[in-house]
């Protein structure tokens, strides 16, 4: 189960790796947080149902739409990947300990409301730290701020842009979530 709101490289990632093997598990769905993101065209290419949230969607009726999806799949495991909506609390508190999240700086250092994607970088340039990193975490009723599970650090090199820093942050993020994720799905024992 994945909810993913971005070109979807970290859902790809999943992906990948549940068809290799890595991961003991089936993915139930895409939830997509507004229509035409990659992360669609990737379920369709890899035969997974997608549910996508109708734009504006909101407060009780996002909450209403995540649990009229979720519940029929029965997620062990719920992960965020790129989703920039936040969980209404009684979603939060219905998968509390079966939802995470991964975010591209080592938190809680650039987390937050309004740091996402980008900013993230640009912030992390500017503040000129020589180290970022990315975080998976459990997700809780705010933005990037549930207990951390793993983190891994990226070298920031000189001359980089955001852009280049994403790229090799992003690089991180597809190991870290998998190795996290296959950690999560253990095998019914
Ligand atoms: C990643 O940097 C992730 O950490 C953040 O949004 C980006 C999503 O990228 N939450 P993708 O859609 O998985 O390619």
């Amino acid at each position: 189960m994945v909810l993913a709101s971005g070109s979807g490289s970290n859902f790809q990632a999943i992906i990948d790796a549940v068809e290799q093997k890595r991961i003991p598990a089936k993915i139930a769905g895409l939830i997509a947080g507004k229509p035409g993101i990659g992360a669609i065209k990737r379920a369709e290419n890899h035969n997974i149902p997608v549910e996508t949230i109708p734009r504006g969607t909101a407060g009780d009726s996002l909450s209403a739409f995540l649990t009229d999806v979720l519940n029929p799949w029965s997620p062990d495991l719920v992960v965020l990947a790129g989703f920039l909506k936040k969980i209404p609390s009684d979603v939060v508190d219905q998968y509390s300990g079966r939802m995470i999240n991964i975010h591209p700086s080592l938190l809680p250092k650039y987390g937050g409301k309004g740091f996402y994607g980008f900013l993230v970088h640009q912030a992390v340039l500017e503040a000129g730290d020589s180290q970022s990193g990315c975080s998976v975490h459990y997700v809780n009723e705010k933005y990037d701020d549930g207990s951390i599970i793993e983190q891994r650090e990226v070298p920031v090199k000189p001359g980089d842009t955001p852009s280049t820093l994403a790229e090799r942050v992003l690089e991180e993020e597809h190991r870290l979530i998998t190795d996290v994720v296959a950690r999560l799905i253990q095998p019914e024992t």
